[in-house]
């Protein structure tokens, strides 16, 4: 045998070889189902559902043909949505066939008072942190059961960026003292150019 002739079967020998390694290889690009995170203290989520305008979504859905195309909406809806800037529409959010649900991005249901599950697919830094306590809030103590507000109490799902707000006026001054000069602490430049001031 020449070395021409080595080099070639070697050559086939690794083809072989990597052809059956990509077989076997998983597809990398199946998202993993979300099982919680270890050591996450126990919750419970304040319910949305009470608060949505349009739920149940079925009185008007159940009657129409679903419709997967993405467009600019004529309804009553929020016809386009800024979330995501272009990049995501209805459709990963909600369930196209049973439109009371939601949808995780493995469309798994997903009810409306579990929001933060289908933001967690795409989010999953700030929901662990949610998870554990470092994002969002905890209603009332904290102490005895732990209540967490859900993700959609304080981002609206469509347009979550959170709105700058006008700060409240100082106290007033305690009896007998002065304010200080020179401290305007609601006149603060940063919310200037945030906010329209009302007039005090
Ligand atoms: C009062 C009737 C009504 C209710 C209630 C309603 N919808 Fe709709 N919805 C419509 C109509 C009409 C359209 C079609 C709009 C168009 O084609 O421009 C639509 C379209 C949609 C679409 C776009 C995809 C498609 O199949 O056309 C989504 C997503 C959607 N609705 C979600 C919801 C969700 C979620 C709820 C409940 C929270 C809900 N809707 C409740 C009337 C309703
Ligand atoms: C990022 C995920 C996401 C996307 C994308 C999304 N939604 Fe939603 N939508 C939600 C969540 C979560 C809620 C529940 C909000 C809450 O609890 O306040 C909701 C609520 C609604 C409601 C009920 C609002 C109410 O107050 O009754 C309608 C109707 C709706 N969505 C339609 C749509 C339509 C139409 C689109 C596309 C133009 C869309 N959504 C895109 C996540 C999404
Ligand atoms: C399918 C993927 C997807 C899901 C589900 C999703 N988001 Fe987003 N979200 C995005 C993308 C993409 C952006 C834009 C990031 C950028 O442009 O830098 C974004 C941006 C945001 C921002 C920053 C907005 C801004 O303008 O600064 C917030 C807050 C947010 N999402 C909250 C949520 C909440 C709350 C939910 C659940 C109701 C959710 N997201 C579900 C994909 C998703
Ligand atoms: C108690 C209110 C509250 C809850 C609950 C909450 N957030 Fe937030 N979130 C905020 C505030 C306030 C900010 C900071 C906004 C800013 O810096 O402009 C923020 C920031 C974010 C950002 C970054 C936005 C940016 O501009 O970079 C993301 C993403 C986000 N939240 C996702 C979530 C998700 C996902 C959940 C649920 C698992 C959640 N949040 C629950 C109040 C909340």
């Amino acid at each position: 045998m020449n070395s021409m002739t080595l080099q070639c079967l070697v050559c086939v020998m690794c083809l072989v070889v990597l052809q059956a390694q990509a077989e076997e290889a998983p597809d990398v690009r199946q998202p993993l189902r979300f099982e919680g995170y270890p050591g996450a203290p126990e919750f419970e989520v304040v319910p949305r559902k009470d608060e949505l305008f349009f739920y149940p979504c079925a009185q008007c859905h159940e009657t129409m043909e679903p419709n997967p195309e993405i467009r600019t909406l004529n309804t009553m809806h929020d016809a386009e949505i800024e979330h995501g800037r272009g990049r995501i529409w209805c459709l990963s959010c909600h369930n196209l066939e049973n439109r009371n649900y939601l949808n995780t991005l493995l469309n798994e249901l997903v009810d409306f008072d579990e929001a933060h599950l289908v933001c967690g697919g795409c989010h999953a830094n700030r929901h662990k942190d949610w998870y554990f306590g470092a994002h969002g809030k905890r209603v009332a103590s904290w102490q005895g059961d732990r209540t967490l507000y859900n993700c959609t109490h304080c981002h609206n799902a469509h347009s979550p960026a959170i709105q700058p707000r006008a700060p409240k006026p100082a106290p007033p001054v305690r009896a007998g003292l002065e304010r200080q000069p020179g401290i305007q602490h609601e006149k603060s430049a940063v919310w200037d150019t945030h906010v329209e001031r009302e007039e005090q």
